[in-house]
């Protein structure tokens, strides 16, 4: 018997990484439906994950410098620009810059919403509902002749891509960029394991429920019956590998069904899904892998208080 037709890339990707034998893998990229995204934003509020603060901190100090880095006319676009809270500091700094033009890109319509609410009194805010790469495309092909790119992303959202993955993501940015344009680029530093293991498994399991909730995404979209009560969000460091890994692991054996994607699951017990990987770099790690792409450093911002850089790398 032929298998069913297999036609979104949500199916498809759940497909792929639950069957097949070693690691089952979720990608991390679904944590963010509605409920993922609240959830998200609870974890930024949280005490033991100060990424969010630092980012901020940042910002709403230096983006003076790092805009006057980058005389003349300006457009900025953002990478997952989310409801757009942290680029305030980076738009007010732009204020007396002729013609500015914002363009948020994010794949959520109402996340794009709150960051045009939130900005559009800085700057003629242009929403790209879109993927990253796709949006930079439209940035593009939109952005006026003889203005400058500001390309920002922030968060350290490059640090869930696997390292090859992340110089090959570079790449495809830098494609869409022209000479003299800048990316300012979020990182998260290695810090003590202790201080990584809390921001990735808090005291009040908000990160639990958003590890969990992809499981719940897929019994609610897909037609899965995972239990989630019988899975356990488990946050590892691999010291090596510099990077947090997310895993939702099982007591014991277990067999799910995921109806639209035609998908039996065995699962042992013990076994686990690896649902994220959070790199963390260590400084100067950040020019080596801005230079693979194809960028130069040109300026680096760090928050102590947590450990996190903000780079400006050149085109
Ligand atoms: C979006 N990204 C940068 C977050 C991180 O820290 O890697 C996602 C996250 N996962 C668990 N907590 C936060």
């Amino acid at each position: 018997m032929l298998a069913p037709a297999i036609d979104n890339e949500f199916v498809r990707e759940v497909h792929a990484g639950l069957s097949g034998f070693g690691q089952k893998t979720l990608p991390c990229r679904y944590f963010y439906d509605a409920v993922g995204s609240a959830l998200f934003e609870a974890i930024t509020h949280l005490a033991e994950y100060g990424l969010t603060r630092a980012d901020a901190r940042i910002l709403e100090a230096h983006a003076a410098e790092i805009t006057g880095s980058i005389p003349g006319p300006l457009a900025v676009a953002e990478l997952g620009s989310g409801s757009g809270i942290k680029t305030r500091a980076v738009l007010e700094s732009l204020h007396s810059r002729p013609g500015l033009t914002y363009f948020p890109i994010d794949v959520s319509a109402t996340a794009l919403a709150q960051c045009a609410r939130e900005l559009e009194s800085l700057a003629p805010v242009v929403p790209i509902e879109n993927s990253y790469l796709e949006g930079m495309r439209e940035v593009a092909s939109r952005r006026r002749a003889g203005e400058k790119l500001l390309l920002l992303f922030l968060g350290s959202t490059i640090g869930n891509f696997e390292p090859d993955a992340a110089v090959e993501f570079l790449c495809a940015l830098r494609s869409a960029m022209c000479p003299g344009d800048g990316l300012l680029l979020g990182t998260d530093l290695v810090k003590p394991v202790d201080r990584l293991l809390a921001a990735y498994d808090d005291a009040a399991g908000v990160t639990a429920a958003f590890n969990l909730n992809l499981l719940a995404r897929i019994n609610r979209e897909l037609a899965g019956n995972f239990n989630l009560r019988h899975f356990h969000h488990e946050a590892r460091y691999q010291a090596e590998a510099q990077r947090i890994e997310m895993h939702l692991r099982l007591r014991d054996r277990q067999t799910v069904q995921v109806g639209k994607a035609a998908l039996t699951v065995e699962f042992a017990a013990g076994e686990t899904i690896l649902t994220e990987v959070c790199h963390k770099f260590r400084r100067e790690q950040i020019a080596g892998m801005a230079g693979s792409a194809g960028f130069h450093l040109e300026g680096q911002w760090v928050d102590e208080e947590w450990g996190f850089a903000e780079s400006l790398l050149r085109v």
